[in-house]
């Protein structure tokens, strides 16, 4: 009896699937809204009565318990790259130019594909089950996110058979996103029942994947396209094409629009056809990407820093919105520089309400004759802030005053504005200027930084404006009892605030790093500091300029501004306070695995047969080395491929020790 039981329930599960296959990756559902329920009902009905019966895989299990508190973030296998952008026909001809000459004039198929503005995924299945599930994060660390992700009927829990064998490991990368139908309606009903609406589609995609409890998302209606896959074991693919035909066949929703094609012309045409479309498609596209097809070519051409060489994010105009400019104030960023900002009468873009708009600098309010109460076309793309696209002269006022920054008359008496040499920026050069110091101490605050929950803003001014808070160390030296007084505060918050505060003290050196608002020392070059440094601050300080210039990654102009900052006896002092009031600066704790290159310096010289040096410098950086670009007495290793430059010799002088390409191999193989 069981057993027959069991192949009913078996079978039942392979009708739900072949349904979502037909619906979501065929596009042509085999099944009605209700014949699909009632297969879904008689499952759950015949599992509740045979629980024991119950797959793991079955599509009833696809939401399973909240999780407790914070997602787990994990190392992405490969790293996931971004795209650079083409912004006009002129920067995809270049693209198309740039491939071609790179390729020695081969002839070079391409494919193009929408830009789905989503967010991005990586999905792995080992032997052909979902395993993970990971969001993009910075690229190299994305949360853990399966138990969201398993709710998403468009993602198969088990790939299907199909003529290729199951692979052991596959990774896939896709974009998870909500139709616009269907961010329309979850904004109406949430309206309705008074809860905040999401700005656009992809925050509500967002928002609805990094939920603790599944059964929210669930409820969302989120969809997936896969466009890459990241690694994988005992399959390989050929080319992009040969790639997404795989991921149909085996359950993977792709794009439709997908088109391959051969010259600029027609990426040019491809791009347009896309952009006009793009009001009659049902999910938000932000441009069309446009792709190398051949995978021998694409690892030919190799990686920039971030992201690969053989691709490009065409990018489609802003969306525009008329409006009239009823003021302009300015805003002084941690640093000093000043930016004029627009104030606007509100107007509506693309669902979001808008009242001001960025003017950059006073070279662009000269360059495009910006004046109080011009009429304006303004844009914005992507999250951007908005900016003047065109001042609508034939519509010019009578009443238009001009504005200068120099004639700006401040408040703050000790404020000076002064025009950087050679920029067309204006500083205010106050150390002391309220604007600035409060700009550094949110930074510092910030998500990204020091994280310290509760200390918006707001919080922050009130605080300096109270004289509790002028220094970054001035924060740990809070109590609570110079918070209760406080307006705004209660025993909880100012409880919750110590707490944060105390919370934030065990960090890491490029949280900290990058709190301190070094200019141009942003995320990615805390980490590459951090790597290099050992999380240790007292190496960064001790290193020279030249020494940081030989860093992969990091400029002279980074370096002059990070000796600048440590020749200040100020900020060392204002580091030691932090530390002895308790900052604990936690080691990166790189995966054991990946501990064997930790901080190792690494010299590449020479081409290999088996793979590019830009993938060679990244693997050897996922194995926790850094990969410099020329030989010195610091150098652990050098690794030499064909025809190797001079940095061989160099290396043989000094003693260092040589690797080559089979060695290597073997090395790499170790994990
Ligand atoms: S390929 C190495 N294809 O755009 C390149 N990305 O700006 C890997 N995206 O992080 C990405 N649609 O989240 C690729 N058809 C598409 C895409 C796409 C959207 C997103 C993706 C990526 C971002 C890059």
């Amino acid at each position: 009896m069981e057993e027959k039981i069991k192949i009913r329930i078996e079978k039942l599960i392979a009708e739900i699937n072949d349904h979502n296959y037909s619906y979501y990756v065929l596009d042509n559902p085999k099944l009605t809204d209700s014949e699909y329920d009632s297969l879904f009902r008689k499952l759950e009905k015949l599992e509740s009565e045979y629980p024991s019966l119950i797959s793991d895989l079955s599509p009833t299990q696809r939401v399973g318990h909240p999780v407790s508190s914070t997602f787990k973030s994990h190392d992405h296998t490969v790293p996931m790259l971004s795209l650079s952008n083409a912004i006009n026909d002129e920067e995809i001809n270049d693209f198309y130019k740039r491939i071609v000459k790179w390729l020695n004039n081969s002839e070079v198929n391409f494919v193009a594909e929408p830009k789905i503005d989503g967010l991005g995924v990586s999905l792995i299945y080992e032997n052909g089950l979902l395993k993970r599930a990971l969001t993009r994060g910075d690229g190299f660390k994305g949360e853990d996110i399966t138990h969201n992700v398993k709710t998403i009927n468009a993602i198969p829990l088990q790939l299907r058979l199909s003529k290729n064998k199951t692979p052991s490991f596959i990774e896939v990368r896709g974009e998870i996103f909500m139709s616009i139908s269907d961010f329309n309606d979850l904004n109406k009903n949430r309206e309705s029942s008074e809860e905040k609406i999401f700005a656009n589609a992809r925050n509500a995609a967002a928002g609805s994947v990094r939920q603790l409890d599944p059964n929210i998302t669930s409820s969302r209606n989120l969809s997936v396209f896969c466009y890459e896959v990241g690694g994988s074991k005992d399959i390989e693919f050929n080319n992009q094409v040969e790639m997404l035909n795989y991921l149909k066949s085996a359950g993977l929703p792709i794009n439709p629009l997908s088109k391959k094609i051969t010259s600029a012309e027609e990426m040019v045409s491809y791009h347009h056809t896309l952009e006009s479309n793009r009001e009659h498609i049902d999910y938000e596209i932000d441009g069309s990407v446009i792709k190398v097809n051949n995978y021998k070519k694409r690892d030919r051409l190799g990686l920039r820093s971030r992201s690969p060489r053989w691709a490009i994010a065409a990018k489609f105009k802003a969306k525009q919105a008329e409006s009239q400019i009823i003021g302009i104030d300015l805003q002084v960023g941690r640093t000093g520089v000043i930016t004029p900002v627009a104030k606007i009468r509100e107007v509506d873009l693309s669902g979001v309400m808008i009242s001001s708009a960025t003017l950059h600098n006073q070279d662009e309010i000269d360059r495009k004759d910006i004046r109080i109460n011009d009429f304006i076309l303004i844009e914005r793309s992507g999250d951007v802030i908005p900016k003047i696209s065109k001042v609508l002269k034939e519509k010019r006022p009578k009443n238009t005053e001009r504005f200068s920054i120099s004639d700006f008359k401040w408040p703050d008496p000790d404020c000076k504005i002064e025009r950087i040499d050679g920029e067309a920026a204006y500083r205010c050069i106050n150390p002391n200027c309220k604007s600035r110091v409060l700009g550094m101490l949110e930074h510092f605050c910030s998500k990204n930084a020091m994280n310290i929950e509760g200390m918006g803003p707001q919080i922050v001014k009130q605080l300096f404006e109270q004289n509790l808070l002028n220094k970054f160390d001035d924060i740990y030296k809070l109590k609570y009892d110079d918070l209760i007084n406080l307006e705004r505060f209660k025993d909880k918050s100012a409880r919750n605030l110590i707490s944060s505060i105390n919370q934030s003290k065990k960090t890491t050196f490029p949280r900290f790093l990058f709190g301190l608002g070094i200019s141009n020392v942003g995320q990615h070059i805390s980490k590459v500091f951090d790597k290099y440094c050992n999380s240790s601050l007292e190496n960064l300080a001790q290193l020279k300029i030249e020494e940081m210039k030989e860093i992969d990654g990091i400029g002279e102009t980074v370096a002059i501004a990070v000796k600048d900052f440590f020749n200040n006896n100020e900020n060392n002092y204002m580091i030691d306070n932090c530390l002895n009031l308790g900052v604990e600066i936690q080691p990166t704790n790189y995966d054991r695995s990946k501990l064997k290159m930790l901080n190792k310096k690494i010299v590449i010289t020479g081409s290999f047969e088996s793979l590019s040096r830009s993938d060679l410098k990244l693997r050897l950086e996922n194995l926790g080395a850094t990969v410099t670009s020329s030989v010195s007495s610091k150098t652990d290793v050098v690794i030499v491929g064909e025809n190797p430059g001079s940095k061989f010799s160099k290396a043989q002088d000094l003693n260092i020790r040589i690797i080559n390409e089979k060695d290597l191999l073997a090395f790499l193989k170790e994990d």
